[in-house]
């Protein structure tokens, strides 16, 4: 009893804290455009199986959706799941709706009602009621359990970025309502077309022979009681007059597919052009950043779009370092970076408040663009670009390519200026480039490598590709480029069906080629598993190394990573990056910086390592003998070193070349001119082949993560 009573205050504190913040945020959520749309959306739901809404980013889709359906008939025995095609929103909504609910988060408590699941970080709880989780993983889930029994509502959000998973969900999902006839699906874009999805879902009553026409006499539309919960004081007058307007225009009740539009709180927004072109945008940007902080009164926090890492990090640290000649008449500036990289904690400063007399400048990608609503902004710096995934018909493969945006993007980015209060969007680019953009993004579908997306089709037992329904049908050349590249990976037979070492590499966390090393690995006459999920583990993450600028930088990590190189190449570097990290177990912060690795990189490959490794037990890819604490990996010896090599080459013989008389190489496939990048080990050195894990596109064609190969083995791999 002595001990228990003080353990129990704890708790009670622990909860009534939880409560009190409900009921502050109760308020603000009070005031979003799609409040007042609470009663209509339930009755959508009650006629319809399907329901489209469109509504300005910050309407509150996200966020007050799941909580609006979660006493709905349909949810009693099903969890809601809410797909997001980034880890960032997952995590952070998954945050936000637990905070709402006054519940606990993920598997913190199992009296928790919200949690996430993103690759390689699955915190959901038993009782796990709403759970936020990444388009990659519904999909798997659905490897597992092909009707998605556990859910009795799908939220896809974001569907206006059309990535390859979403609209492998939605091709999903028609045949899924069609079967499940409780099942209810809600769509849900930051633009208003909907027209597009609205006829594609249209025909699910009409073919289907378990079709539901909703007509009173369906269980979930005939109880009658129009208010199924009752939880933070909803009432159904509650409105903001002059906030938000909202117009919907549901259909019959025999339809199945209802529509719905929100319109967001939008204040005017100034829109400024360039009047000559520049080529040079972070000088722009770092212009503009400054002619608003220091014209501009405050308060007024300023947003601007970059294309990537890379570039945010160059600006911030020209902001920062102009910031410092800033006279004390000026307020202060706190610059803050947002990209998917950025580690949860980093990323969670945008959301705080600047300190008393300070600007918050957030450098983001597109993920501000409109999964993330970054609250005080008054100021757009739309640098008209993104980083967008390519395939490259010409090297077959997938490459990042800086390219413009579309118009609805720019007008998305523009709109961000006007949340909270009038606005202004500076675009560094001139009207006429505007006017030149295309309307929409092109989906991914249409622009990328679709080996993943047909093995999870053939893994979902779907076996003509050409027929599945596809909001928008990807090129037959592309789908069977698709279906050679898993042929050569073994995971498609030879009729076409998926093969039991494809049905493995469909349930790894990873892309088709490095799924095939794993399993490669795991061979009896491979046997170096343990090694290949180090490895793999190293290549998830951007990089571990910490990046060297300066000549003398260069310099000193030479020496202080001399001890992990490997004369084979990275992949084996890595592996020896792993295997003196995990050794480590006095200090592995000093041991890091010694090494100039970063610790960051580090803690998230221990991450991925665990959850690969856990991953490969369950698959019984690893001896059964193994247990679940991962050991570290003995130095490979040379026969070792071939193989883990050879498991590679297994997974990519297309990214290969060979040196030529002139010292540069060329590819196997392509016969494409490439470079070895200078963060590679080899880079400077010469082997007479190479395979390497990617491709990418600077100022020439590089090959990064690069080992040496022997052309023999090229020769077993390619016969
Ligand atoms: O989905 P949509 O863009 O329509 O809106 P939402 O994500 O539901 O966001 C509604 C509001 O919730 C935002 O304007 C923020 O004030 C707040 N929010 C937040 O504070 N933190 C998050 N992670 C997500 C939303």
């Amino acid at each position: 009893m002595e001990v228990s009573r003080p353990l129990k205050r704890k708790h009670e504190d622990g909860t009534s804290n939880l409560q009190a913040k409900r009921v502050k945020l109760l308020d603000s959520r009070k005031l979003l455009p799609i409040w007042p749309r609470q009663k209509d959306i339930r009755q959508y739901m009650r006629q319809g199986r399907v329901l489209i809404l469109s509504g300005e980013t910050g309407s509150g889709k996200s966020t007050q959706i799941p909580q609006f359906l979660l006493h709905e008939p349909w949810c009693k025995s099903g969890k809601i799941a809410v797909t997001q095609p980034r880890r960032v929103a997952a995590i952070s909504l998954a945050r936000r709706v637990a905070e709402e609910l006054g519940s606990p988060l993920g598997s913190s408590s199992p009296a928790s009602k919200v949690g996430y699941s993103v690759r390689f970080d699955d915190n959901t709880s038993p009782g796990t009621r709403i759970k936020f989780l990444t388009e990659g993983m519904l999909l798997q889930e659905m490897l597992r359990d092909a009707d998605l029994k556990q859910y009795g509502c799908i939220i896809i959000d974001e569907v206006h970025e059309r990535s390859v998973n979403v609209d492998l969900l939605l091709g999903f999902l028609k045949g899924l309502v069609r079967k499940r006839r409780e099942l209810r699906v809600v769509v849900m874009s930051a633009t208003a077309d909907v027209e597009g999805l609205r006829s594609f879902f249209e025909d699910i009553s009409q073919q289907s022979d378990t079709a539901v026409v909703i007509n009173g006499t369906d269980a979930t539309a005939g109880n009658g009681a129009d208010d199924q919960g009752s939880w933070d004081g909803f009432s159904d007058d509650v409105s903001k007059p002059g906030t938000a307007s909202a117009t919907a225009n549901g259909h019959s009740q025999n339809d199945s597919v209802t529509t719905c539009h929100v319109e967001g709180r939008q204040y005017p927004v100034i829109t400024r052009y360039l009047d000559i072109a520049t080529e040079d945008v972070i000088a722009a940007s770092l212009n503009r950043i400054f002619q608003i902080h220091c014209k501009e009164p405050m308060p007024g926090d300023i947003l601007a779009f970059m294309t990537g890492q890379e570039s945010i990090q160059s600006l911030q640290k020209l902001v920062e370092e102009y910031a410092q000649g800033l006279t004390s008449d000026y307020p202060k500036l706190l610059v803050l970076p947002l990209f998917a990289a950025l580690p949860q904690a980093a990323q969670q400063r945008i959301f705080l408040p600047a300190p008393r007399n300070t600007r918050k400048v957030i450098l983001s990608t597109n993920i501000a663009e409109t999964s993330v609503t970054v609250p005080g902004v008054r100021f757009v710096v739309d640098t008209g670009k993104a980083k967008i995934k390519q395939f490259r018909n010409s090297i077959g493969l997938d490459s990042l390519l800086i390219k413009p945006i579309s118009r609805s993007s720019a007008d998305q980015r523009q709109g961000r200026a006007g949340r909270e209060a009038a606005g202004q969007c500076y675009r560094l680019y001139t009207q006429q480039s505007y006017q030149s953009l295309d309307q929409d993004p092109t989906p991914e579908i249409l622009r990328c490598d679709l080996s993943q997306a047909v093995l999870t089709m053939k893994a979902r037992g779907v076996d003509d590709i050409l027929g599945f329904p596809f909001l928008t049908s990807p090129s037959r050349e592309a789908l069977e480029k698709a279906l050679l590249h898993l042929y050569r990976l073994g995971a498609l037979q030879d009729d076409g069906k998926i093969s039991p070492a494809g049905r493995q590499i469909a349930r790894l966390p990873l892309t088709p080629s490095l799924g095939r090393v794993v399993i490669e690995a795991a061979k009896p006459e491979k046997q170096c598993l343990p090694h290949v999920i180090d490895i793999v583990a190293c290549l998830s993450v951007e990089t571990i190394w910490l990046s060297v600028e300066t000549e003398e930088a260069r310099e000193r990590a030479q020496i202080a990573r001399q001890q992990l190189q490997r004369r084979q190449g990275d992949h084996l570097t890595l592996l020896a990056a792993v295997q003196g990290y995990t050794a480590e177990n006095s200090d592995r912060k000093r041991w890091v910086d010694d090494h100039l690795i970063s610790h960051r990189a580090m803690r998230n490959v221990m991450d991925v390592r665990k959850q690969l490794w856990a991953q490969c037990l369950q698959a019984k890819l690893l001896p059964k003998a193994s247990t679940s604490s991962i050991p570290t990996t003995t130095q490979p010896d040379e026969e070792t070193s071939e193989k883990i090599l050879r498991c590679f080459l297994a997974g990519f013989s297309t990214n290969t070349a060979h040196l030529c008389p002139d010292g540069s190489y060329k590819t196997f496939s392509g016969n494409q001119t490439v470079a070895i990048h200078p963060s590679s080990w080899l880079f400077g050195r010469k082997a007479e082949g190479i395979v390497y894990q990617e491709f990418v596109f600077t100022s020439k064609a590089y090959a990064r993560n690069v080992s040496v190969v022997q052309l023999g083995w090229l020769d077993d791999i390619l016969a």
